[in-house]
């Protein structure tokens, strides 16, 4: 908490050096500073009237802020109108600039005015500002039951190269417990508004540094990393998916955590957590869903009106400080409404951020997949972006889908702005993988025809023909074989429900009944396997695939023996009421190995299907 003293002192000793260097004669006649700090991304809006007191025209207004807030400035824009009242303002542009002769601990932009302020004029100018990572958690680790706490350090004063005349402060506290607040001569705290000043007469560089600390429990929901790809079909679709890497960016949760308090008193218990997140997406969004490793997620909860769909997810657990979480959502927009065409070009317009509300994107990665055969691409975005190309394969591509990747830093919602991607297609490109297909079709009927023939030709008995007979026989099998381990699947998902049914309503009666009906699937479900794989592996056909399907089955068992273990455990410990750090990570453990083994059954699976 020492840098802001120290920069009070710095700039006192910098003022005078600089301020006669203040070039333009401009006087800050008022300036109103509103601060936010409701969310745990920090908006301040600055409303200034700039009077030019010189004697030349003026094109350019300084802003000035520490270091150690411009570091953390995700965003700032700037509206000016000119006149004595305030009329429609329009967005000016604004750069970082180096003035000379300034303490290197200040960080300049410079908002540039559409046309010089004249002698004697005035400038009604609008600043908006937002931070990341401003407030810091205080103390650093709480434990379940605390609320969290957190401090903001800035200055009563506002931080100008020109003298202020009149000027305030309030700054907007989410309304729980304030601990304390820097006070100083007109200092009042009313309901959950904390007003500094008015100051009346301030020098240039003024810093007045004050510490406020409090309550904030608002979900800290920080994405360490999202990748959201777009991919669009001209045949109807535009298709986003966005994967999310989530963690809870507030203070972090020290001691152990125990799930049945959270369940019998989530508000005391935990309410420093959270356990939704809100998305907005388009209004005619369609086949949304929402996953994580282990499978779909079925408690989401979905809302829509003619202008938006808003859909809640939540996740397997609740999120405390430090804890992370990975998930995948997915759309279909309709075409028309994102992708459109001028002057023999089409373009993409779409939002760049992310739908969820108050999320901040440490490393956002928005990926492009155009058509196949699209050319001559652009990208204008409302901020610059680290951009590349790549190239996507999928089924019936021949030169792959041209990928334009976008990729930014500390996104937050503010820059969820429309950016448009522009390229070439030839309609013609449309039409050859249906051409492939057609041909393909083709050439296998004319294969088939020719087939037929030469088999027609050959003896029944001859070997080649039997051998086809067991080949079918065997690929019948699998076939059921599949069938049943898809039944099997579906129960481990009944259990996982179960579970998740018990963490809302702690009903652990039926969640037993849930197990002992798996059980019995399970037994019913294998008396059908056993004489199906006997007649696989009796086949001389089936050589290639039986390591294959011995392997499943294998795999399988483990994952329901595993499945069926935790299931006993989680209930066991919701009955008797004990949760100890132990067991959380053993079902944690358990937890990873059970989604590891549910991936190899998978693709065990989608290997049989593709024989
Ligand atoms: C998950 O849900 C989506 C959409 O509802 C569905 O298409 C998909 O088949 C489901 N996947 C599984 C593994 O249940
Ligand atoms: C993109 O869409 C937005 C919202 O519909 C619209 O305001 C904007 O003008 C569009 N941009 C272009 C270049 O068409």
């Amino acid at each position: 908490m020492a840098t802001p003293l120290r920069l009070a002192a710095l700039l006192l000793v910098l003022v005078a050096a600089f301020a006669s260097a203040a070039r333009a004669d401009l006087v800050v006649s008022r300036a109103d500073r509103k601060v936010d700090l409701t969310s745990h991304i920090v908006r301040v809006l600055t409303s200034l009237k700039v009077e030019n007191a010189g004697s030349e025209p003026v094109s350019k207004v300084l802003l000035a802020f520490p270091n150690i807030q411009a570091k953390n400035l995700a965003a700032i824009r700037a509206f000016g109108t000119e006149g004595k009242v305030k009329g429609l303002s329009s967005v000016l542009p604004i750069e970082v600039v180096e003035p000379s002769g300034v303490p290197p601990e200040l960080t300049f932009f410079s908002a540039s005015l559409h046309k010089p302020l004249q002698k004697g004029k005035i400038l009604h100018l609008d600043v908006l500002t937002v931070f990341t990572h401003f407030l810091q958690p205080f103390p650093e680790e709480i434990t379940q039951a605390d609320s969290q706490l957190v401090v903001f350090q800035d200055s009563s004063h506002y931080l100008s190269p020109y003298p202020v005349k009149v000027q305030t402060l309030s700054i907007r506290l989410p309304g729980g417990r304030v601990e304390s607040y820097t006070k100083y001569g007109n200092t009042k705290l009313v309901d959950s508004e904390l007003k500094y000043g008015p100051y009346e007469d301030v020098p240039p560089f003024s810093y007045n540094p004050i510490i406020v600390h409090f309550e904030n429990n608002n979900p800290f929901a920080v994405a360490k990393e999202l990748i959201r790809e777009i991919e669009i079909s001209h045949w109807g679709n535009v298709q986003i998916t966005e994967h999310y890497n989530i963690v809870h960016g507030g203070a972090r949760l020290k001691g152990e955590f125990s799930r049945l308090d959270y369940q019998s008193r989530p508000y005391a218990r935990g309410v420093s957590s959270f356990r939704h997140l809100i998305a907005r997406l388009p209004a005619r969004a369609h086949s949304i869903y929402y996953r994580d490793e282990i499978g779909n997620i079925s408690t989401s909860h979905l809302w829509s009106d003619s202008k938006k769909t808003q859909l809640e997810i939540e996740p397997r657990f609740p999120l405390f400080g430090g804890w992370q979480t990975t998930f995948t959502i997915g759309y279909g927009l309709p075409l028309q409404d994102f992708v459109f065409s001028a002057d023999g070009k089409r373009f993409l317009n779409i939002t760049f951020g992310s739908p969820m509300e108050e999320i901040l994107i440490e490393k956002l990665i928005v990926k492009v997949v155009l058509p196949e055969g699209s050319k001559d691409i652009d990208v204008s975005a409302p901020f610059p972006t680290n951009q590349w190309q790549e190239v996507k394969y999928s089924h019936l591509d021949i030169a792959g889908r041209p990928v334009l990747v976008l990729e930014k830093p500390d996104v937050i919602p503010e820059h969820n702005l429309h950016f448009q991607v522009y390229y070439k297609f030839n309609n013609i490109s449309l039409l050859i993988e249906p051409m492939m297909l057609i041909t393909g079709f083709f050439l296998l009927f004319v294969a088939c025809i020719a087939y037929m023939h030469t088999d027609m030709s050959i003896s029944k008995n001859s070997p080649s023909y039997l051998a086809k007979l067991q080949w079918d026989e065997v690929q019948a099998t699998v076939q059921q074989i599949q069938g049943i381990f898809h039944q099997c699947l579906a129960v481990h998902d009944k259990l996982e429900t179960s579970l998740h049914d018990l963490s809302r309503t702690g009903d652990a009666k039926s969640c037993k009944a849930a197990r002992k009906a798996a059980d019995a699937q399970f037994k019913e479900l294998a008396k059908e396997l056993k004489p199906l794989l006997l007649s696989v592996q009796s086949s001389p056909q089936s050589y290639q695939i039986w390591p294959k399907l011995d392997d499943l089955v294998a795999k399988e068992r483990e994952l329901q023996d595993k499945l069926m273990a935790r299931h006993a455990t989680v209930v066991d410990s919701v009955e008797k009421k004990q949760r100890g750090q132990d067991i959380e990570n053993w079902i944690s453990s358990q937890q990873q190995k059970i989604a590891a083994l549910r991936q190899e059954v998978e693709s065990l699976l989608e290997y049989l299907s593709e024989i």
